[in-house]
């Protein structure tokens, strides 16, 4: 009876009301569209403060009101700390104030709703912002990809044409970078030390671009004067690439791919602890080909003599264990010649060790 009048009032006041028997039928009901609830506590199974605390659990943060003939004040203290936004006690006697009860209820109800969409706007925004982001930043890095390509294919179109002007340094360029990469794949080297490397070999004598090489085309032997001027490529190819940042350790190869082990090379006289093993690979496999490749200065070795030369110079000017990779990978890349089968690679290499 209490339940119908008090809908009764509550459609008076022009509200849609519906109606529960007990704390399961209110739990059954509830949903987002409720902007009040209105609870008694002595309920047939579940009481008021059970059927609050499992609204709690729903989450749906509608306000609930307590209307109750036990108008305690251990009730009211109880139904508080549930988080009850209101308690009345039975009867109602004041049918004005109890309407601005329930107003002052549907009015919170609204302010948490619209709180609720403030904030989703503003998660969808952020994540919004965050798509953004993410997609700029692909776009300036596909944007920094295709710079860094571009600059590396045209330091490439230069090299080219300072090889063509020099016929005996033809092809040494790509057969070293061939010959580092091959060994490197042989060391199991990472893809981001194998492109390292690449560069650096691709790299390693452009310094000799704004070096006059006319002496070097001459027959005979080279002066002190010219071994000079040559000796100074290392140094001036890395100063070439020092101003596009992005290849620092490129830098650092091609500055030092003519030091040796025993710190008698140049340009600084490093020596092996102080060398990375990208520059030790460079300097094994640049020796390799100018050994095995023509100079005017020099009749050019065969693959055989230059292999027995690197053992003979591992230590001193050559890392032993990248000469010994190096060697190996030789006879996988050259297997038609008979000199560097396996026995004869293991013998060199165990003469050398006596
Ligand atoms: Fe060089």
């Amino acid at each position: 009876m209490v339940r119908t009048t008090v809908s009764k009032i509550l459609e008076m006041f022009g509200h849609h009301v519906k109606t529960a028997v007990d704390g399961k039928g209110v739990l059954n009901q509830v949903d987002d569209s409720f902007d009040v609830i209105i609870l008694d506590i002595n309920m047939p199974d579940k009481d008021g403060f059970e059927t609050m605390h499992e609204l709690n659990e729903l989450q749906y943060d509608i306000p609930v009101l307590f209307l109750t003939g036990a108008g305690s004040m251990d009730y009211a203290v109880k139904a508080i700390n549930l988080g009850a936004y209101d308690f009345l006690t039975k009867p109602i006697e004041d049918l004005d104030i109890f309407n601005v009860k329930i107003r002052r209820a549907i009015e919170k109800r609204m302010y948490v709703l619209q709180e609720r969409q403030y904030k989703a706007a503003l998660e969808d925004d952020i994540q919004l912002k965050a798509n953004q982001l993410e997609e700029q930043n692909k776009l300036l890095l596909t944007y920094s990809n295709s710079l860094e390509k571009a600059t590396v294919q045209l330091m490439s179109s230069l090299q080219n044409a300072m090889e063509e002007k020099d016929y005996y340094t033809a092809g040494h360029t790509m057969r070293v970078t061939e010959y580092a990469l091959m060994l490197a794949t042989a060391m199991g080297l990472s893809d981001s030390e194998i492109l390292v490397l690449r560069r650096a070999a691709q790299f390693h004598d452009i310094g000799k671009l704004v070096i006059d090489l006319s002496c070097i085309q001459k027959p005979g032997k080279l002066t002190e004067e010219e071994w000079i001027l040559i000796r100074k490529h290392p140094s001036v190819g890395a100063n070439i690439i020092q101003p596009l940042g992005f290849m620092e350790r490129e830098q650092f190869i091609i500055r030092h791919h003519h030091e040796r082990m025993d710190g008698t090379g140049y340009p600084a006289g490093l020596t092996g602890d102080q060398l990375d093993d990208l520059t030790k690979i460079l300097i094994v496999v640049d020796s390799y080909d100018a050994m095995t490749s023509k100079r005017n200065y020099r009749k050019n070795m065969t693959r055989q003599e230059a292999v027995e030369e690197l053992y003979r110079c591992s230590r001193s000017q050559f890392d032993p264990e990248i000469v010994e990779y190096f060697a190996r990978s030789i006879v996988d890349f050259t297997p038609t010649e008979k000199v560097f089968t396996r026995e004869y690679l293991d013998n060199v290499y165990l003469n050398n060790r006596k």
